[in-house]
């Protein structure tokens, strides 16, 4: 398809100069960070099992997603057709690349939305439907997804070897500053496997950072900004690789339904029980953290962690993927140090509370240190050897 250079170089403006992220709001992306220094290198993980002390305070805490409720109600009003929630101020429409504009407006007298009355839309709206149904229903907490992650490998790649599915080596690219200096581009490069995160750009940094990526793994307001180029383009690594998103507003099922046909390779979202998991662990690790800091109680910790928006990095998730679908993995630009920049790619400086990156640092550490540590995983599942550069 004939594709003009502009939109092309508007979207790779789009991710320089803003990570844009879920929520509305510009957060950071990958693991990059204002986190703590992680201060070691290349941790050889320790070999023996040490009995996981898991605090059931804690764990009953992290239980709960602050979410849920308004979640549902989102969930429910667009299987009903309700779109009123797409009004975003006076934006009265939602956008497509060419032709597919949908104007969406309040319902009717009758209560018929309005915009279902083009036929156009109620075709993709009944694929949006039936997607959201099924993501919703297993919407839910299930220990063992972990160990159905591999599945996706099938997906991913062509000749799979079913007694053998897993990739050798993996390498998950943060987009920390700290990577500026670490001349490891090579050693990223040599991976069997490169996660890259919210398409966080290359060109430049290629020494730094490597330029070969096997998945780009965003979250679901990547696809929705790149929906609106031409046949929905979202590829700074090159249109054969690979998308995997998260879903941060269920509105965006409307991108990817208007986007799946235009890509050529497997655009993915992750697995709603994987989501619920990733939600759930790294609540512990920051209600942990916030107790032992602060010495506050627990009850105050939503206060300082944007409650209900409170939500993992996509760091944090492609890392969790790795785990599911690699037998070795290894962090790059994750972490921060106040000589870096907080991405290597923008000059985006500030953070905002939705993530909490130290804790998502006491992640990584048990991962390499101690996985038997980290909470809500099934004991089925086997922990590959993790390995964190800086
Ligand atoms: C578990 O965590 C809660 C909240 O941090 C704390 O009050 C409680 O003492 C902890 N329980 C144990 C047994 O450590
Ligand atoms: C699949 O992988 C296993 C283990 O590495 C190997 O023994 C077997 O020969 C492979 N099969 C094929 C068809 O490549
Ligand atoms: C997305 O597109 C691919 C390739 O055209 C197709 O195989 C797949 O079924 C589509 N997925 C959905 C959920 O529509």
């Amino acid at each position: 398809m004939k594709r003009s250079v502009r939109p092309v170089l508007s979207v790779l403006f789009l991710f320089t100069a803003a990570a844009t992220l879920c929520f509305k709001i510009m957060i950071s992306s990958g693991g990059g960070g204002d986190g703590g220094d992680l201060g070691y290198r290349n941790i050889v993980p320790v070999e023996q099992k040490l009995v996981p002390a898991f605090n059931d305070t804690l764990l009953r805490f992290a239980a709960v997603d602050l979410a849920e409720d308004s979640l549902r109600q989102n969930v429910e009003q667009l299987v009903d057709g309700d779109f009123r929630g797409l009004i975003n101020g006076r934006r009265r429409s939602f956008l497509w690349s060419g032709s597919n504009r949908i104007d969406i407006r309040a319902r009717s007298a009758r209560g018929v939305p309005v915009n279902l009355r083009s036929p156009e839309f109620y075709r993709l709206w009944l694929v949006f439907r039936r997607h959201l149904q099924n993501w919703w229903r297993n919407h839910r907490f299930q220990p063992d997804v972990m160990s159905d992650l591999v599945n996706i490998v099938k997906v991913l790649k062509t000749n799979v070897n079913e007694s053998d599915l897993k990739y050798k080596t993996c390498a998950v690219v943060g987009n920390s500053g700290i990577l500026l200096k670490s001349d490891l581009g090579g050693v990223i490069d040599s991976h069997e496997f490169v996660i890259r995160l919210n398409n966080a750009r290359t060109r430049g940094f290629e020494a730094n950072v490597g330029s070969k990526t096997s998945l780009s793994f965003v979250n679901s307001n990547i696809l929705h900004l790149c929906a609106r180029r031409e046949a929905c383009f979202c590829h700074p690594y090159g249109e054969k690789v690979p998308i995997m998103m998260y879903m941060c507003q269920m509105t965006h099922f409307l991108d990817y339904v208007v986007c799946n046909t235009s890509h050529n390779a497997p655009l993915l979202i992750t697995d709603p029980r994987f989501d619920v998991l990733c939600a759930r662990i790294v609540k512990y690790y920051s209600a942990s953290r916030f107790v032992k800091e602060t010495g506050k109680p627990l009850e105050e910790w939503a206060g300082s962690h944007d409650g209900s928006n409170f939500h993992y990095s996509s760091g944090m998730q492609a890392v969790m993927l790795a785990l599911g679908i690699c037998e070795k993995v290894s962090i790059f630009g994750f972490g921060k140090s106040d000589l870096a920049k907080h991405h290597y790619h923008t000059n985006q400086k500030a953070e905002l509370h939705l993530h909490d990156y130290e804790a998502e640092y006491d992640l990584y550490r048990d991962l390499a240190e101690r996985p038997e540590a980290v909470p809500f995983v099934s004991d089925k599942f086997k922990f590959p050897r993790v390995v964190i550069h800086r």
